[in-house]
């Protein structure tokens, strides 16, 4: 049996509903909580939300595969074969008071971080649930996938178990006053920022006013929080005096470089980075500032993931650990196995005549911030090993006025890394295309199978390839055309 998650009754007061149950109901707790008939087991929670579908649809296919309970509209008529429904004027905003009485319940002692940024956080949240549950195994609780929205962030804090010790939130937005809710609900002991760049513009007059909407997360934290801001971001200014703006909230920082005077104990500065030889992963060297006793400690450990962006999220991700008081050198040691999330710099070797092709899976989306990381990523590939870099870039979406300017731009990052061969597909990245020299461009097309042909021909043992584009651009059939090229090896 599944532990409890919530008994029934305090189910039912904390969402402040009522409980319509037959004479056969005997549901006394429930051990999950589902928004999804696909994926729910057996005694979970429904919760009929409303998002692309109405799932009120789905009450009673809910309990035929063995809800223990339905939160339901008022309004929701019961059909046969029903059991226990809990029914409030509102479902969203039922999830948002279990949401807030999950955190309340919490002990004393427990930690709960909250992660935002306009890329990593993912990435991040994810660092952060391994590195946690190494010291504290079956303690920890974190989103799922990207859970960071209105219904996602008060779906995960009332799936959180009682006896959570650390728990991992991503808080994301695309429109300003988004985070301030989510992050009041949540109440972060700890609040990070991994990076602020232009995405989803088009919401947006400025990357400041995306700075100062990021910056709404530290609106949750209370006296003694914790902002955790990245210093070689140019925002870090914007972000530090709206954590300041906040009573009894300090901060401490992680960069490349020095830490600056002012900042509390326990800022994090890069001292070294080196990429593995086979560009499996990265040995990183970090420095803690201790202030108080002089003794500045170093801490060496390795990430399965490449690219400075990453080392940066590593160097966050340190930092909040010795925040909330883990033994930090355990907690980073399991990172060494912990690639990135799938489509966000996973790599795999393509045996092909002759050799291999490194496939590097960006294909997960993409914005200017992660599309120059995952650019610039690439100028560590060993040349030994990769004689070739190919980028094989889709539009970037949702950028409003900006996105010829914002396309153009990753021209840098494609010299700065000195990339062979760029492949690109749709109108925005014609922008970057054009800019290259002709012995660097592969070729361009309105969509990206206007690139399979040219993609087919190209590719060859030696080439490290990096697939990346907004979702809606469709670059993950490319992804599976350079997987598919493995087949014809002999
Ligand atoms: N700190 C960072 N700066 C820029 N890009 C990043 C950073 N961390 C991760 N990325 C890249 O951003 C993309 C999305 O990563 P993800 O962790 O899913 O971010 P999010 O959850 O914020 O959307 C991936 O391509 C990833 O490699
Ligand atoms: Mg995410």
């Amino acid at each position: 049996m599944p532990e409890a998650l919530w008994q029934i009754d305090a189910l039912v007061a904390a969402a402040g509903g009522q409980a319509d149950a037959r004479p056969s109901d005997k549901s006394v707790s429930v051990s999950g909580i589902s928004i999804d008939t696909r994926t729910l087991g057996t005694g979970d929670l429904f919760v009929a939300l409303k998002d692309q579908r109405d799932g009120h649809e789905f009450v009673s296919a809910a309990f035929e595969k063995g809800a223990a309970a339905a939160l339901v509209s008022v309004k929701y008529q019961r059909q046969d074969g029903d059991g226990l429904l809990i029914r409030v004027d509102d479902v969203l905003l039922a999830l948002e008071r279990l949401g807030a009485a999950s955190r309340a319940r919490l002990s004393a002692g427990a930690r709960v971080i909250a992660v935002t940024g306009s890329a990593g956080k993912t990435t991040t949240k994810e660092m952060l649930r391994v590195a946690l549950e190494a010291v504290a195994p079956a303690h920890v609780h974190a989103s799922i996938k990207s859970f960071n929205n209105h219904w996602g962030v008060p779906l995960t804090l009332a799936r959180m178990p009682a006896q959570t010790r650390f728990a991992v939130f991503e808080i994301g937005m695309n429109h300003p006053g988004e985070i301030t809710p989510l992050t009041k609900l949540v109440k972060p002991h700890v609040a990070l920022v991994t990076t602020v760049e232009a995405a989803h513009l088009a919401a947006f007059s400025s990357i400041e006013d995306i700075a100062r909407a990021k910056a709404e997360i530290f609106q949750g934290l209370s006296v003694g929080g914790l902002a955790v801001l990245n210093r070689d971001n140019a925002y870090y200014g914007i972000l530090r005096e709206a954590a300041l703006a906040m009573p009894g909230v300090e901060i401490v920082s992680f960069g490349s470089g020095q830490v600056p005077d002012g900042e509390g104990a326990g800022s994090v500065s890069l001292r070294s980075a080196v990429p593995e030889r086979d560009a499996g992963g990265t040995q990183i060297c970090a420095r803690f500032d201790t202030r108080a006793t002089a003794s500045d400690a170093d801490v060496a450990f390795a990430i399965g993931a490449n690219g400075q962006h990453m080392v940066l999220n590593a160097l966050g991700v340190a930092a909040v650990l010795r925040a909330v008081g883990v033994d930090v050198a355990s907690a980073l040691r399991v990172l060494a196995g912990l690639g990135p999330p799938t489509g966000r710099g996973t790599r795999e070797a393509i045996a092909v005549d002759g050799g291999t092709i490194l496939l590097i899976d960006e294909s997960y989306n993409a914005n200017p911030a992660s599309m120059a990381a995952a650019l610039r990523a690439m100028s560590a590939l060993p040349r030994s090993l990769y004689p070739r870099r190919i980028a094989v870039v889709g539009d970037m979406l949702e950028l409003g006025d900006e996105a010829a300017r914002l396309h153009a731009g990753l021209a840098a990052a494609v010299m700065s890394a000195n990339i062979d061969l760029v492949f690109a597909a749709g109108p925005n990245m014609r922008h970057l295309y054009t800019l290259l020299s002709p012995e660097r461009q592969g070729a361009w097309a309105e969509t990206s199978s206007g690139l399979e042909a040219a993609l087919n021909e190209s590719l060859a043992a030696g080439d490290a390839v990096m697939i990346k584009g907004s979702n809606g651009s469709r670059m993950a059939p490319l992804v599976d055309l350079v997987r598919g090229l493995g087949t014809r090896a002999a």
